[in-house]
């Protein structure tokens, strides 16, 4: 009995509560650490659940003594299995119209006054502050607590994230006395960009996922089920902006984040007040003089009518107020050499040239690398080694080569030519007809790609096989430990004979780990196995599919074998799957025609224990369920998608030829041959009113 629990707890005096959650506060906390970030726990997950809920109880019955970075206010140590809430935000959170130069921000002035029948004289009071670049978050406080935080999501409809936000120790859980009973409070949440390079340090030390640049490393930090990896990261967040509030804050925009601040939560220090374009500007062209400085990304700034009543009368367009606008900085350059061109090679063998850069200063970020893209971005800018270069940065870290500075070119200079021979593998590296690509012939002989095939094998998407990240991959293979993906299934087996213990940064447990990981992933579901292979333009949305419309690795592998005649109607079902069409088919065949990855997904598929059926969500009752139908002519009712995903619900499978096994031809107007064949092989033919009555039931 929890009353019964608190009654007793409150026997003991505050003084001996403090420092019993003191000490209790700190085991959970070292539990914690020797769990997630070591792999390594001491105590079994009953004693872990028994302190926490003990630390939970002294909190209930000495409230005052909670802190703000206590283990229950950051979930810390529950991992969780469910996906996100919805929430319907109280106020829909809106997007702001932007403006790109000078005579963009006299006309937002000058619709207002339009609006507001103002005359042109007369002057309006603008808020301005940076544009913080980063996820926009809603706060909801009631009775003076954080009780929910959400996502935009849509702007209409988000997801709560309140866990994860509770771990942001920037965001305050308690707002004073003198805050309205309900309010919500919106801002930006962001990673400061020395944080963000650390935190890419860190992920690449442990095989983790590499962020393009902070706006991108925000969201998939804070959009974590297991809050403690939230917790981990390097969150902050600005406010500016109230949603619903029971009783007005202010009457200004500047008096909001003046109160804001009071209360304790970070708001940009550098704001103004401006009347007219020219103050405008000029607070504008000082912020953009200091972007670079400031510890984090800004992508422009904001300018909000200060009077909250004249905000009320100008209400909104569209999905953005009359009342703001964002006047957007132009994309970040710098200057620098380009000191050579060097050639990587991915998974599925593309050849992608990379400029190597005299490390510059790009607004606030070092950066030594940027993408080239292909062979012909290279001859249409001129690109060669030893050119000065214009790169920008559009918050991103990978940044682009604008141009060349062309007089600045060395005399002996010389076009860049791209290999025809692979750099790690030296087979032919070919590129086809129509293509931009260069690749690699070299197939899974090439060290390069079978690394990359194997890094994509185990990444979170796919296998996800804890502790066994990108780096300890390419270990594994440079020392002949793992060469294809049926190898890490035998590593259990080989693992004391391979010493892997004794390997530098490993130890019993570790290795005890990794093979229990390893022997988690002997079951796998069907899309994510499919994934996994890696073949070329089959990502996670065409597994998806592919599984759902195969439903099981033996279906769709046979299936595959017979679509390599393209006559058949094994290939036809391959086309009339949503998103598959001739080029991407093409790819999945080739897959199924070479020789050498049969061989390794045989070898694989023997390792596993089983891969999975694809489960239907579809409403198997119906009288179509398990039937297979084709849908043929001009429907008049709905169209092609739309009836295939209908039938698809009822659980039929839908195909696009006509055969003896079709139970149903679905015939539009002006049928033709597949009518045709469906009479003749004595199919049962239906209208569209028919097929509609007998969805019905
Ligand atoms: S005010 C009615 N102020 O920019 C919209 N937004 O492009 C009120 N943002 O969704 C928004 N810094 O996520 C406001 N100082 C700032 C901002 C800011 C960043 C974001 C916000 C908004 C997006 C619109």
């Amino acid at each position: 009995m929890p009353e019964k629990t608190i009654s007793q707890t409150r026997d003991i005096t505050a003084e001996e509560a403090a420092e019993k959650i003191a000490h209790l506060s700190a085991e959970i906390k070292k539990h914690n650490i020797l769990y997630h970030a070591e792999d390594a726990p001491e105590i079994s997950d009953a004693e872990f659940d028994a302190l926490f809920k003990k630390l939970q109880e002294l909190e209930a019955a000495f409230p005052e003594l909670i802190k703000e970075d206590s283990p229950t206010q950051s979930v810390g140590a529950v991992p969780e299995d469910s996906g996100f809430t919805k929430v319907k935000h109280l106020v829909p959170m809106l997007s702001l119209s932007n403006a790109f130069s000078e005579e963009d921000v006299t006309d937002f002035l000058a619709r207002i006054r339009r609006f507001l029948n103002m005359p042109e004289a007369a002057e309006i009071e603008i808020f301005a502050e940076p544009k913080i670049d980063g996820l926009s978050c809603s706060l909801l406080y009631e009775g003076s607590v954080l009780t929910r935080a959400a996502t935009r999501g849509d702007g209409e409809t988000g997801e709560d994230i309140t866990k994860n936000v509770r771990t942001l120790k920037d965001v305050p859980l308690h707002l004073p006395a003198d805050a309205p009973e309900r309010i919500e409070i919106r801002g930006e949440i962001y990673m400061r960009k020395d944080d963000f390079l650390k935190l890419n340090e860190t992920q690449a030390a442990t095989g983790g996922k590499i962020f393009a640049n902070p706006r991108n490393a925000a969201p998939g930090s804070l959009r974590q089920l297991d809050a403690s990896v939230t917790a981990a990261r390097p969150l902050k967040i600005f406010v500016y902006a109230l949603g619903e509030t029971s009783i007005p804050v202010s009457d200004t925009q500047s008096g909001i984040h003046a109160r804001l601040k009071d209360w304790g939560f970070p708001v940009t220090e550098n704001t103004a007040l401006c009347r007219g374009t020219k103050e405008m500007m000029r607070y504008y062209n000082e912020i953009q003089a200091a972007r670079g400085e400031l510890p984090y990304d800004i992508d422009g700034i904001v300018y909000k009518v200060d009077d909250l009543a004249l905000q009320q009368r100008l209400g909104f367009v569209s999905r953005a107020p009359r009342w703001a606008t964002a006047h957007k900085f132009p994309a970040e350059q710098a200057e620098t050499v380009l000191e050579d061109i060097v050639i990587q090679v991915g998974r599925t063998g593309t050849l992608t040239p990379v400029a190597k850069l005299a490390p510059v200063n790009v607004g606030g970020v070092i950066v030594s690398r940027a993408t080239l893209h292909n062979e012909d971005e290279i001859a249409r800018k001129d690109i060669r080694a030893g050119d000065h270069v214009v790169i920008q940065r559009a918050g991103d870290v990978i940044p682009q080569v604008v141009r060349v500075d062309t007089a600045k070119r060395r005399a002996d200079s010389v076009p860049f030519a791209m290999p025809e021979i692979c750099p790690e593998c030296h087979s032919p590296a070919l590129r086809k007809e129509g293509e931009v690509a260069r690749r690699c012939t070299g197939g899974l002989a090439c060290p390069a790609q079978a690394v990359e095939r194997l890094k994509h094998f185990v990444s979170k998407s796919a296998f996800d096989i804890d502790g066994l990240g990108s780096k300890i991959v390419e270990e594994f293979y440079r020392d002949g430990i793992v060469e294809k993906p049926g190898d890490i299934f035998r590593l259990p087996k080989r693992a004391d004979a391979l010493k892997l213990e004794t390997r530098e940064g490993w130890g019993a447990l570790s290795v005890k780990n990794l093979m229990a990981a390893i022997g988690k992933k002997q079951r796998i579901p069907l899309d994510r196995f499919i994934y996994a292979l890696g073949i070329r333009q089959v990502g996670q949305a065409t597994a998806k599919r592919l599984a759902a419309s195969y439903g099981s690795f033996e279906n769709w592998a046979d299936s595959m074998k017979a679509a390599q005649d393209k006559e058949s109607d094994a290939y036809a079902n391959l086309l009339n799957i949503e998103d598959i069409g001739a080029a991407v088919a093409e790819d999945i065949l080739m897959f199924f025609a070479d020789a050498q990855q049969q061989e390794i997904l045989e070898d694989l598929v023997a390792q596993l224990d089983k891969i999975e059926d694809h489960v239907s969500t579809a409403d198997m009752s119906s009288p179509v369920a398990g039937k297979t139908v084709v849908f043929t002519g001009k429907l008049e009712t709905m169209g092609r998608s739309e009836a295939k995903a209908k039938a698809e619900s009822l659980g039929a499978r839908v195909s696009g030829s006509v055969s003896a096994k079709t139970d149903f031809v679905i015939c539009g107007a002006d049928a033709g041959s597949k009518r045709k064949k469906a009479e003749d092989l004595g199919v049962t033919i239906l209208s569209e009113e028919e097929w509609a009555e007998l969805i019905a039931g």
